[in-house]
């Protein structure tokens, strides 16, 4: 859980944000609230390495440096992250890693980086996902601090069924996110078949949150209202993606500052478990399942269509049958109502863009 400067700054981000940022975090309960890592994505360096062949912030934009900024989040009890690239740029046409991996790692270590995402731009057409993400992940553990391997290939080559390989601790899956109801959507949807490889050690990172962004930022697209950004929040929390808040914290409204707080979808998020949900109903309404850690389980409705609409699952289909003598006492997360005990099946009614997060335990009747 941690905050990623590039969909509320892409380019123009600097060392003022990213302090003002940390300050934030504590100031308005988000570091309470789990968040820990302050990750300055693509555009912090110069366009060149110096004579030594290494990395160099670019002193307009990051005047103190990177060690004392690390400094500075460690001062307040947070971690520090930063952005380099598999290729031989970066995406926004940075120095990339490719070839100095071991130097660039050395560096980050030196400045005490505790969190590297790692993009796949620009990646020679003779090298292959696999072996650069393993070169890095041999780099960061070589460099003797303990840093964060966040990968970043955007879903491609298969990457859920090789990325743990490469000692990668999240992967990204998935094409950008941009500010739209459209954009989560189907961000989250495309990874439901592939939920089942995500679990400690390395998780599915379906992108950076657009919660509270209206329509502002470098990932601007129309804006989202903020029953949507609630449902984005909630399906980033059922899935079990890292949450990496991409809102400006200096303008982020009550609603979503206290989403993005929410305990409860945020302890779905972090499950010690990490089951992937069963999809019982796909379409425009999908319902899922999940198992969570201790006897409990999550029941969740979304409803994708424009109109209001219902939903409902028959509990057999769950494989609860009426012989077992047990229903569910579910908690409904986002409207903070008990159902009492529900056997059989469940109706809900669902507001456009809307969802329904049950939690509960199975009780005899
Ligand atoms: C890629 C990544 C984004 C961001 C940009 C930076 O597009 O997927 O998350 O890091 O590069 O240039």
């Amino acid at each position: 859980m941690g905050w990623n400067s590039w969909n509320t700054f892409g380019g123009s981000i600097n060392e003022q944000v990213v302090r003002d940022t940390a300050d934030a975090i504590v100031e308005k309960g988000l570091k309470d609230a789990g968040y820990e890592y302050v990750v300055i994505d693509d555009c912090w360096a110069l366009r060149k390495r110096n004579a030594e062949g290494r990395m160099v912030a670019d002193p307009e934009k990051f005047p103190s440096g990177m060690k004392a900024l690390a400094e500075y989040v460690h001062s307040k009890g947070l971690k520090f992250g930063m952005y380099s690239c598999a290729g031989t740029r970066t995406c926004a046409g940075y120095p990339g890693s490719f070839d100095y991996e071991f130097i660039d790692a050395k560096t980050f270590a030196e400045w005490d980086v505790d969190f590297l995402k790692y993009d796949f731009c620009y990646k020679p057409a003779l090298s292959n996902g696999p072996i650069l993400y393993n070169r890095m992940g041999m780099a960061l553990k070589a460099s003797g601090r303990e840093i964060l391997f966040s990968a970043c290939n955007w879903g491609s080559d298969s990457v859920e069924k090789w990325i743990r390989s490469t000692g990668a601790h999240m992967y990204r899956s998935t094409g950008d996110i941009n500010d739209s109801f459209r954009s989560f959507k189907d961000i989250a949807m495309s990874q439901v078949d592939k939920l089942a490889y995500s679990g400690p050690g390395c998780y599915n990172d379906i992108d950076m949150l657009i919660c509270g962004m209206h329509g502002k930022g470098n990932v601007a697209n129309g804006g989202c209202s903020d029953v949507e950004y609630r449902t984005h929040f909630a399906l980033w929390c059922l899935f079990q993606s890292p949450l990496m808040i991409g809102g400006d914290l200096s303008k982020m409204d009550e609603f979503n500052m206290n989403l993005l707080k929410n305990k409860e979808l945020i302890a779905l998020d972090q499950d010690e478990e990490a089951r992937p949900p069963m999809m019982v109903r796909g379409g425009n309404r999908p319902v899922f399942f999940k198992h969570l850690a201790g006897n409990e389980y999550a029941l969740a409705f979304f409803n994708f269509d424009d109109n209001d609409g219902w939903s409902g699952v028959e509990f057999y289909d769950l494989g609860l049958t009426v012989a077992s003598g047990y229903g569910f006492k579910f908690h409904e997360i986002i409207n903070d109502e008990n159902t009492g005990l529900v056997t059989e099946n469940m109706d809900v009614v669902i507001p456009a863009h809307d969802c329904k997060i049950f939690r509960g335990t199975l009780e005899l009747r």
